[in-house]
């Protein structure tokens, strides 16, 4: 257990956003599908899971996407495999869509009564409780289950070697834009939560990693 948790604090510590990757070196298959299998194992508000992670291998749509993306430009260059993580908007994640019924009933096959239960709950949730109550907040509490999946992926990687980014660096509207025109990605029901770049890191950070000290993080009320 011990060995166990000093390589977690390793893997954590030598986590660095990375700039810019090897080109010439690739993820494998198999260590990628390891990365996507731990975002999709992640957690989620109700169980929702109102995400959906595009894997970016095509060039020219990486060039059009640096455009508007100033946080992410060497990584989409040379980054093995990068990853818009979207989060459904609005009108998918109201009570009565057809994605919240095709989740309880298609995916997690729930017996109509619970089905019927969840709702109510989640319709109180979403208009007392947290607020729900327009297309931006709801739009927002998405992106913050995507996070999940988002950081997991991060630290799984890290655990087997892997460097990442975590990117926000990028217009949110022109992205979104970009991928509508494309066709990949139907912007009425996803928006983009923010995005991921995975490979080896080309080089070391000049700058240690930087954190608070613990007694400045945490408050302990006994
Ligand atoms: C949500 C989020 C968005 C970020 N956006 C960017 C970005 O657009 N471009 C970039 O190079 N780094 C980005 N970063 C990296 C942070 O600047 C970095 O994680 C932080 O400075 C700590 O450094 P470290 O990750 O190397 O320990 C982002 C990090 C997070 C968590």
């Amino acid at each position: 257990m011990k060995a166990k948790k000093e390589e977690i604090l390793k893997a954590h510590a030598c986590r660095r956003a990375i700039k810019e990757f090897k080109v010439d070196r690739k993820i494998s298959d198999e260590d990628f599908e390891f990365i996507l299998e731990v975002g999709r194992r992640s957690p989620s508000s109700f169980g929702w899971e109102p995400w959906k992670f595009v894997v970016v291998q095509n060039t020219e749509l990486r060039e059009k996407l640096a455009e508007p993306s100033w946080g992410a430009q060497k990584q989409l260059a040379s980054a093995s495999h990068f990853v818009l993580l979207l989060a459904r908007k609005g009108d998918e994640m109201r009570v009565g869509s057809d994605y919240l019924k095709y989740k309880s009933q298609e995916i997690d096959k729930l017996p109509a009564e619970v089905e019927e239960m969840k709702v109510e709950f989640f319709k109180g949730f979403m208009e007392k409780e947290f607020d729900l109550t327009d297309d931006r907040k709801i739009f927002d509490w998405a992106c913050k289950q995507v996070y999940l999946p988002f950081a997991n992926m991060m630290t799984a990687a890290a655990q087997i070697g892997i460097d990442s980014c975590p990117i926000e660096g990028f217009d949110r509207a022109s992205v979104e834009e970009i991928l509508a025109n494309e066709g990949v990605v139907d912007t009425e029901r996803l928006g983009v939560a923010a995005m991921l770049a995975f490979g080896y890191r080309k080089e070391e950070s000049p700058f240690p990693q930087s954190r608070f000290p613990m007694e400045e993080i945490v408050e302990w009320v006994k």
